[in-house]
């Protein structure tokens, strides 16, 4: 009788786990595709690059810059954040920040463009949310003023 219910137990658990487990990897993975998969995210990473160049905040600061290496940076970052199926090669975040003087308001400003950059691209909230918080812990790495 206790072995029947011990294996009922195993039986249920075992079942939780499997089921907790794939749900908790299919969301994992599904960021990537709610942002488009390669063609909404290159759509993303333009829109936002241009946004940049346009925006008086922050502008100057992309003076004089390889801008396609810049878009396709971005685009191997996000990707690979997401979860998606690439790889970043570029450098890591406070070595490409360090002597740029960045404050919390030209941080902002990005995240604002890029947020204006998924809205145009017709990215829900709930999704940009969960984006948006995979870029907030470079905060620490990008503001050094
Ligand atoms: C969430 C915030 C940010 C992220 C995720 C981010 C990401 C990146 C990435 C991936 C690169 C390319 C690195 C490489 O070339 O290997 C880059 C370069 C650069 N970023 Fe950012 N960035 C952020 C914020 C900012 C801000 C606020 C500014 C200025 C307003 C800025 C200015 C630059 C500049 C000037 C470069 C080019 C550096 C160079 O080529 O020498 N970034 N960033």
């Amino acid at each position: 009788m206790i072995n029947r219910r011990l294996q009922g137990l195993c039986f249920v658990l075992g079942l939780a786990f499997l089921l907790g487990g794939s749900v908790a990897s299919r969301a994992d993975s599904t960021l990537y595709e709610d942002l488009g998969g390669k063609e909404g995210l290159t759509k993303i990473v333009q829109y936002s690059v241009d946004n940049y160049m346009a925006d008086p905040r922050i502008r100057d600061d992309l003076d004089n810059i390889n801008l396609d290496r810049l878009r396709s940076r971005f685009f191997d970052q996000f990707c690979e954040l997401t979860g998606g199926p690439c790889k970043y090669t570029g450098r890591d975040m406070a070595a490409t920040h360090k002597g740029l003087h960045l404050t919390v308001a030209k941080f902002n400003a990005v995240v604002e463009d890029l947020q204006d950059a998924m809205d145009k691209v017709g990215i829900s909230s709930r999704t940009q949310n969960r984006f948006l918080a995979l870029l907030a812990p470079m905060k620490s790495a990008v503001v050094t003023q």
